[in-house]
């Protein structure tokens, strides 16, 4: 795959870095902040009410229900989960939307005022936007066929923002498979959350700009281009011309788009995955470990879900260490 020399010196780097203790576990919290109960008293039914509104959204869209598992990634690998994400620019913040993984791209922000709404109007002032987004993206997961966890909660909301660090430390789709694993591992997540965690993208859709050099550069080398591969590959094209067309979508596990299970590592071991940073799981020579894992995930589906709930409560852990405040309005920091 492209850049493999320029990964095999990240790869060194990375491993001068975790010898030497750089890679520090400061911004992968200390999980005991977080509880189970910690609403029980002030808000018990926090989590019908989010359960309620996630339910009537994915039944009217399941997009919905990827959009807000993505949302809460995009908010956790930015200062930790802080509802960073959700914070609208104003005039004097700046906020991590206009990002180049998050701008016109992320979606579900009005879902999450839908929610928000909701919990105000029973407690007012009570349940964090960052604790909400996490209840949320369990009930996306459940909603759409994958697995249950317990969601520890107790997260505060960021007053702060980063573009930077929204800019620097999200991953993108022309990464490739060290440069993808350097990031999780700056945010204390293993080789292993990272391949069980890019099975969310079994399902929702990503634009022709994410895949374009994909299905015109190296689809053809990874996959086996049986009779349904060309026939996707055609389709792809069609979705996604040389030149325009930068927001046609396509799904991401062009089997089951709308179901949470392992199809999406399956068309990885066929080569056909969508995105380059997904296929380099399977097919990066440098990649025997992810290659063990997806292989693993696409036979055995059981031992992703429960791999996939684990990696999510451990990056849902990812806290901001300067705390914050639970806003009223997920969009605003409080007045
Ligand atoms: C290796 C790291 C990852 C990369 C490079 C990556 C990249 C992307 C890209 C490029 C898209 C399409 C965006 C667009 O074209 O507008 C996307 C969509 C998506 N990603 Fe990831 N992603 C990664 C990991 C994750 C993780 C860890 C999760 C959740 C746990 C996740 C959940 C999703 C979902 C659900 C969608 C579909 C959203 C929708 O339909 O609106 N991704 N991702």
């Amino acid at each position: 795959m492209a850049g493999q020399y320029q990964e095999y010196q990240i790869l060194l780097l990375g491993l001068m870095m975790m010898t030497t203790g750089l890679f520090c576990a400061s911004r992968a919290q200390d999980p005991s902040q977080l509880s189970l109960d910690y609403y029980l008293k002030t808000c018990p039914d926090a989590q019908k009410i989010v359960r309620a509104e996630m339910e009537c959204a994915v039944k009217e869209d399941p997009r919905n229900a990827a959009a807000i598992l993505r949302l809460h990634f995009h908010d956790c690998f930015v200062q930790g989960c802080d509802g960073s994400v959700l914070l609208d620019d104003t005039i004097t913040l700046k906020g991590e939307k206009e990002a180049a993984q998050n701008v016109n791209s992320l979606i579900g922000f009005d879902l999450i005022d839908r929610i928000k709404n909701q919990l105000e109007s029973q407690c007012p002032g009570t349940v964090s936007c960052a604790d909400l987004l996490a209840i949320a993206a369990r009930d996306a997961t459940l909603l759409v066929g994958g697995p249950y966890w317990d969601v520890p909660v107790g997260r505060k909301d960021a007053k702060t923002t980063s573009l930077e660090l929204a800019n620097s430390d999200i991953p993108a789709p022309n990464q490739g498979v060290i440069a993808l694993m350097t990031k999780f591992l700056e945010k204390g997540l293993s080789v292993t959350d990272l391949v069980a965690l890019i099975g969310a993208h079994t399902i929702g859709m990503a634009r022709c700009v994410s895949f374009r050099e994909r299905i015109y550069g190296d689809f053809e080398l990874t996959s086996h281009l049986d009779p349904t591969s060309e026939i996707y590959l055609g389709k792809l094209k069609e979705t996604c011309p040389v030149s325009g067309g930068d927001d046609n979508i396509a799904a991401m596990d062009y089997v089951t788009p709308y179901v949470f299970d392992n199809a999406f590592y399956q068309s990885l071991v066929k080569g056909d995955g969508l995105l380059n940073s997904d296929q380099e799981m399977y097919s990066s020579l440098v990649g025997f470990a992810t290659s063990d894992l997806v292989k693993m995930y696409a036979s055995d589906p059981l031992a992703f879900f429960k791999q996939f709930s684990d990696s999510m409560v451990k990056m849902g852990n990812i806290t901001n260490p300067e705390g914050g405040e639970v806003r009223t309005n997920c969009r605003f920091v409080n007045t």
